[in-house]
């Protein structure tokens, strides 16, 4: 099966990236949002990234244009209709999801793919809500999705060999490299990463240790990019919430749960870079 006209819903900070990379790699992408203003926020985020590649010279304006043009937003889902691959990005709540994987496999045509972008849902539990399980899929981006290089494949036992290798092509058309993995809560990533930055949290809590005293020593001591607060903020501390919310369920584990802190945070707007604040201030 080849894929050639991609669908995103959602356009946040994800589903703008995966728009983002699709068009640039060619593929005519339609995106959909629930209303106008976060869809242009999410148009004005991926023009915003073109821009940022031209700057820096890896893309040509011409390039950046007619990826550009590539994209077509649209607010009626029922625009997807003609999709081959269809890749849901909205919130991480496992009711809003399988209702939209409803839906998409109403608006659909038969040989569609449905993906979900989800951190942390078991794939099956969206599989169900459709009558193509064969056809569905997690397709897992990483954040920021220009840069981060990984696609994770989350394969249930239904997912077909021909929806695992047509997703496999698309990967490649986009340059990552695309890892399969079981379809187990987080999957690879977050299974690993969300306790790890939970804990970190705790550290802090329990004033163990300084905000840059624990992203200083994450950085210097193991070598990652970024300290676990700074990355909290990069993936959005209400996104992290609701995984940790997902992992403590599924694995009825009360300390994969995410701490208080994080919940206040929420609580309080301080979603990290995307609200301007989080752990840090984030000076455009
Ligand atoms: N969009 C496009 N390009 C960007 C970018 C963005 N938002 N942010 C950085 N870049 C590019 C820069 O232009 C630069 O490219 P170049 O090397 O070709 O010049 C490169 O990335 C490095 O950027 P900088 O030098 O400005 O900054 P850093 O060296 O600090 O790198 C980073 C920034 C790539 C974000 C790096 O800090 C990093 O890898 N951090 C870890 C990110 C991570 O772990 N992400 C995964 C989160 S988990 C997740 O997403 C799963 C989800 O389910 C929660």
């Amino acid at each position: 099966m080849t894929i050639t006209r991609i669908g995103v819903v959602g356009c946040g900070l994800m589903g703008a990236g995966i728009t983002q990379v699709m068009a640039a790699a060619g593929y005519p992408t339609r995106v959909c949002e629930a209303a106008a203003a976060p869809l242009q926020r999410g148009l004005e985020r991926i023009r915003a990234g073109y821009d940022r590649a031209v700057k820096k010279g890896t893309l040509a304006q011409v390039d950046a244009d007619a990826a550009f043009a590539r994209i077509t937003p649209s607010l009626d889902r029922r625009d997807l209709a003609d999709c081959d691959l269809v890749i849901e990005a909205i919130a991480e709540d496992l009711t809003l999801k399988t209702t939209l994987f409803a839906e998409l496999d109403a608006i659909c045509g038969p040989q569609a793919i449905l993906a979900s972008n989800t951190s942390s849902i078991p794939i099956h539990q969206l599989a169900q809500a459709t009558t193509r399980p064969d056809r569905v899929a997690g397709f897992h981006f990483f954040n920021p999705v220009p840069v981060m290089q990984l696609i994770e494949l989350v394969s249930t036992p239904f997912t077909s060999n021909e929806t695992q290798q047509a997703l496999h092509a698309v990967g490649t058309q986009l340059a990552k490299t695309v890892v399969d993995v079981q379809d187990v809560s987080g999957f690879i990533v977050n299974r690993l990463l969300i306790p790890y930055l939970f804990d970190a949290v705790r550290l802090l809590e329990q004033g163990i240790a300084s905000r840059n005293a624990i992203d200083t020593a994450m950085k210097l001591g193991c070598g990652y990019p970024m300290g676990p607060l700074l990355l909290l903020d990069v993936i959005g501390i209400d996104t992290a919430v609701a995984i940790g919310d997902v992992l403590a369920r599924e694995f009825n584990d009360a300390h994969l749960a995410p701490p208080q802190r994080l919940r206040e945070m929420v609580a309080q707007g301080l979603l990290g870079r995307k609200s301007g604040q989080g752990f840090y201030t984030t000076t455009v």
